[in-house]
């Protein structure tokens, strides 16, 4: 077993999943205006410290994806953050792209950018406390899109990332986020989900990425979010899984899903019924943004320094993503607080 594999499975390991709070200062700001919070630097840390020291990071968070801003902040007791993240067993991820731009080419579409001088930053993450990190491409859906031309360039920046991070002896998360804005249809979303991600791996193997030691990122497949279409649970789990079984090589060991803009309650249920059907090897678990830290941040917003109360917000939504991650979660647990 290699060691990125290692890494692989301990972030996932026993239902575990990953905290996405990567937001970058400028979505971290919106989130944070939304509830009326103004988004400074010692506030943007008030809230991502209180969720690292949460008692549910033991059991429930094998991994936290930070920007660049967190991993270099340092907690009012002088410990790093990356050291507040592996006191709990917990590994700490970083985001290195530096964001999607207009695709040349194609400019209502967009490519992710942030190779040049990868390589000198990684290293640099990697001193800082880093051991994994996380790239997203971003597709637009419609009737023409995404193109070829933006499924090619964004695989082929994802590859090259991918080779550069296993490199400097971390793990990739490889993120292709088919967006779920639009009309389409489930059906849509896993025709088009299958070719971005098919592309991904050809162009993975290409560039002798080790499949053993990275994590997928990918969405579920889900009817749009303006589509009128209406499936089940069951359905959104049998799309997944046929997506995942078609166009995943069974080496890579573990595929976190995004939320993607789906409910705290929706992102639950359909990863439990993903991990229920599941008929694979691959661990199916979380990396989630929005659905772990929507109801904290709101609680959170009423009293900043309302810690303990925030944590228990934050804990029950961890704990019920983990079973979910294991086919165990129901929805009554919901109440049971
Ligand atoms: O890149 C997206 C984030 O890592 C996941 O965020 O779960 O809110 O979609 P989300």
């Amino acid at each position: 077993m290699s060691e990125l594999n290692k890494i692989a499975l301990q972030i996932l390991s026993e239902g575990k999943g990953i905290l996405a709070a990567d937001e970058s200062t400028a979505t971290m700001s919106k989130r944070l205006d939304a509830v009326k919070v103004q988004s400074n630097e010692i506030n943007r840390l008030l809230f991502r410290q209180t969720l690292f020291s949460s008692l549910s990071m033991k059991e429930c968070i094998g991994g936290v994806i930070l920007y660049d801003e967190t991993i270099r902040q340092k907690t009012s007791t002088g410990k790093t953050i990356p050291e507040l993240i592996n006191s709990s067993g917990s590994l700490t991820g970083i985001k290195v792209d530096t964001g999607a731009k207009i695709l040349a080419g194609s400019i209502e579409e967009k490519v992710t950018e942030g190779l040049d001088g990868l390589r000198e930053r990684l290293k640099d993450y990697y001193k800082l406390g880093a051991r994994f990190t996380k790239w997203r491409g971003v597709y637009s859906i419609s009737n023409k899109y995404p193109s070829d031309l933006s499924i090619s360039s964004n695989a082929h920046a994802l590859a090259r990332y991918a080779s550069l991070v296993q490199e400097a002896e971390m793990v990739p998360i490889i993120e292709p986020e088919v967006l779920m804005d639009g009309e389409h249809t489930a059906r849509d979303c896993l025709n088009k989900t299958s070719r971005v991600i098919r592309r991904c791996f050809e162009e993975l193997e290409l560039n002798n990425v080790d499949l053993s030691g990275i994590i997928l990122k990918p969405n579920m497949i889900l009817p749009g979010a303006n589509s009128n279409e209406k499936i089940s649970n069951e359905e959104i789990a049998e799309l997944t899984l046929e997506c995942l079984k078609n166009n995943v090589p069974p080496t890579v060991p573990g595929i976190a899903f995004l939320s993607g803009g789906q409910s705290e309650i929706e992102a639950t249920a359909n990863l439990n019924k993903i991990n229920i059907k599941n008929d694979t090897d691959f661990i199916l678990s979380y990396s989630y943004g929005r659905a772990l830290q929507q109801s904290a941040l709101k609680f959170w917003s009423k009293d900043i320094n309302n810690i303990a109360g925030t944590q228990e917000i934050f804990d029950h939504r961890a704990k019920m993503c983990t079973l979910a991650s294991q086919g165990k979660w129901s929805e009554n647990l919901e109440n049971k607080k």
